[in-house]
């Protein structure tokens, strides 16, 4: 995901559905009041989920990091076109980095980063030192299937017209997510306990909820 052509197709591909559905996730837990603070998202690629929330929630700043450096020109792209530079904040960080845990934020979120870790407890460990009391947590990914038949129908049903970069980027992250049971381990290992994973779309997983204040 770092080379710059598959950065760029991946910023310019459309995941409309499935990002509006993970803004739809935050917004049942984040709730419709206004309410100010700051989220952090982590592996925010292109920061289309961080413009749609930024957007929908006009009292949140974000703090948006990726550890690419071709995925974040294409982040500060999108972001400038949106007007939000002020609310938006873009950094270079990769997981696991101990300057994300200097700050206490009152939302972390992060989509289709777990499953390019080597080591998944290095993004349920951020979770846990970044998050404020009370804070509000979204997570989602994709699920893994269960054989290879089931990985083209996939492939297929998603991404018949997609440049084959994408294509391939796809059928890989599939191959690498996770399924329901393990990152219910996961997070039972990393003593999260108030989070379970949820089946949300034929191929997405999310864990929300707000930690015990
Ligand atoms: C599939 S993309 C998802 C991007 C974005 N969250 C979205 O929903 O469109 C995964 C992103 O995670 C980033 N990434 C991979 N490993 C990372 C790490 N260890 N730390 C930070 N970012 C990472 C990649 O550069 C890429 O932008």
């Amino acid at each position: 995901m770092a080379a710059a052509a598959q950065a760029r197709a991946y910023a310019e591909a459309d995941f409309s559905e499935s990002n509006a559905m993970f803004v739809e996730i935050f917004r049942a837990h984040w709730g419709d009041a206004p309410a100010s603070g700051r989220v952090l998202d982590l592996g925010c690629g292109p920061a289309d989920i961080p413009i749609r929330i930024a957007q929908a929630f006009p009292e949140i700043r974000i703090d948006a990091v990726d550890g690419s450096e071709s995925m974040l020109r294409c982040a500060r792209e999108a972001v400038a076109k949106a007007g939000l530079g002020e609310r938006i904040n873009l950094f270079r960080r990769r997981l696991p980095d101990e300057r994300l845990e200097m700050a206490s934020y009152s939302g972390v979120i992060c989509n289709s980063l777990l499953h390019h870790l080597a080591e998944p407890d290095d993004l349920w460990k951020t979770i846990t030192r970044c998050a404020g009391l009370g804070a509000v947590v979204v997570v989602m990914d994709l699920i893994r299937p269960d054989d290879e038949a089931a990985v083209d129908r996939l492939v297929e049903a998603y991404a018949a017209e997609a440049p084959e970069v994408l294509r391939q980027d796809f059928r890989a992250s599939l191959c690498a997510a996770y399924t329901l049971q393990e990152v219910e381990a996961q997070l039972q290992a990393s003593g999260l306990l108030q989070l379970r994973p949820k089946r949300v779309s034929d191929r997405h997983w999310a864990v929300a909820g707000r930690l015990a204040a």
